[in-house]
């Protein structure tokens, strides 16, 4: 039985050429690893100007970490945050989400959560943004929000949100774990955010342990490393190549002993967007995302928890699990991928879970077809 693997948005597969690519650097990189470290701050450094050139960012407000879990913590616990509150939604990721009890814990803030509601209840991203910013108490200082929701695929629009954010002194941490490559992620539109996180090895699907975090300029002395190094301070002469045009990126840089070879692919990642057209690739991710919707509903039945208002929606697309099931929750993704060669998520949304679809450019409709009706056997039959 072929494998029908309809969980991108947890890990995608990396394309076969950036994993080819990547194979290579590694083995290049262990011909003299002294050699190949010593000559890694410079080649980073190029990297991280053509992912911000992608992104349409300054590279000097990049930072790479390997995954969006890491860049969070920098933001969310290395930042100055005046006295006040803390305020997140209830649709965020468990693992992210704790980071701000962390810090709410260690500075012994309050930490509101805001009711965001899910399918149908969800009409315009106006409604939403009264929605949050009517919730949050005017003592928040900080309020952290995924760019696409986990467990409901719902996609926040950032831009009015930080607006209104702004203009409120509340600074913006966003979660975008789904934001690259699900979403036209464009950073000069997107000023008035305060802090992104973002992965690469989601979306993307660059190399495994790709990630980055992105602050404007304008926060840069808002923020401490949460780790020393080398570069924490000043940049020691042997790192002159990776930025020493700027401090602050400087004392991001993960300047350690490290085979930085997945970083290296995300080059050829880049290039790969460009050479598909990042536009092509985007309203492909929306048409499989739509046939899904409509298929699952016809097949499978279940309530629809994703946003029916376009402007809301992102290419995941996900259902509540049917009551008979909750109690199996994650153990579905392993009977689902051993009894009937199919891979789906489980997310934990609210009081239950959701089944989630996602899917990228290389499933052909038959196939997702193909993998809906397994899913159906698996809950039916
Ligand atoms: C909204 C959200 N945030 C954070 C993460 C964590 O990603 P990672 O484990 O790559 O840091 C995920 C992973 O699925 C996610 O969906």
């Amino acid at each position: 039985m072929k494998e029908i693997y309809l969980n991108w948005g947890t890990l995608a597969k990396t394309w076969p050429e950036v994993l080819q690519k990547m194979q290579d650097y590694e083995n290049e990189y262990e011909v003299n690893p002294t050699i190949s470290l010593f000559n890694t701050w410079e080649r980073v450094w190029k990297v991280q100007c053509e992912v911000a050139d992608f992104f349409q960012a300054r590279p000097q407000d990049l930072f790479f970490r390997h995954n969006v879990t890491v860049a969070m913590n920098d933001f969310l616990m290395g930042v100055q945050i005046p006295a006040g509150d803390l305020a997140m939604t209830d649709l965020e990721y468990g693992a992210v989400a704790n980071i701000l009890r962390l810090r709410a814990e260690r500075d012994k803030r309050p930490l509101h959560l805001v009711q965001v509601p899910v399918g149908e209840e969800l009409q315009s991203a106006d409604q939403l943004i009264d929605l949050i910013l009517k919730q949050l108490p005017s003592s928040t200082k900080l309020l952290l929000v995924s760019h696409v929701m986990t467990g409901s695929g719902l996609k926040i629009p950032v831009k009015e949100l930080a607006r209104r954010t702004r203009e409120r002194g509340i600074l913006l941490a966003v979660d975008g774990a789904h934001g690259p490559g699900a979403t036209d992620l464009k950073f000069d539109e997107l000023d008035d955010v305060d802090f992104y996180g973002g992965n690469l090895h989601k979306w993307m699907r660059g190399p495994k342990g790709t990630g980055f975090g992105w602050a404007p300029k304008r926060n840069h002395a808002l923020m401490r490393p949460l780790m020393a190094t080398w570069t924490t301070f000043e940049t020691p002469e042997r790192f002159t190549g990776f930025a020493d045009q700027e401090i602050w990126c400087g004392s991001m840089l993960m300047s350690y002993c490290l085979n930085w070879s997945a970083f290296y692919a995300l080059s050829d990642t880049i290039k790969l967007w460009q050479s598909k057209g990042k536009n092509k690739i985007l309203s492909e991710l929306q048409a499989r995302r739509d046939f899904v919707q409509e298929q699952a509903e016809k097949i499978l039945g279940f309530k629809l928890l994703s946003p029916r208002a376009s402007a809301l929606q992102s290419p995941l697309v996900t259902f509540e699990l049917p009551k008979t099931h909750v109690s199996k929750n994650y153990q579905i993704i392993h009977e689902l991928q051993a009894q009937k060669g199919v891979t789906v998520s489980i997310t934990p949304l609210k009081e239950t879970f959701a089944l989630r679809f996602t899917v990228h450019v290389d499933l052909k409709n038959e196939e997702i077809l193909e993998g809906l009706n397994r899913v159906r056997s698996y809950f039916f039959e």
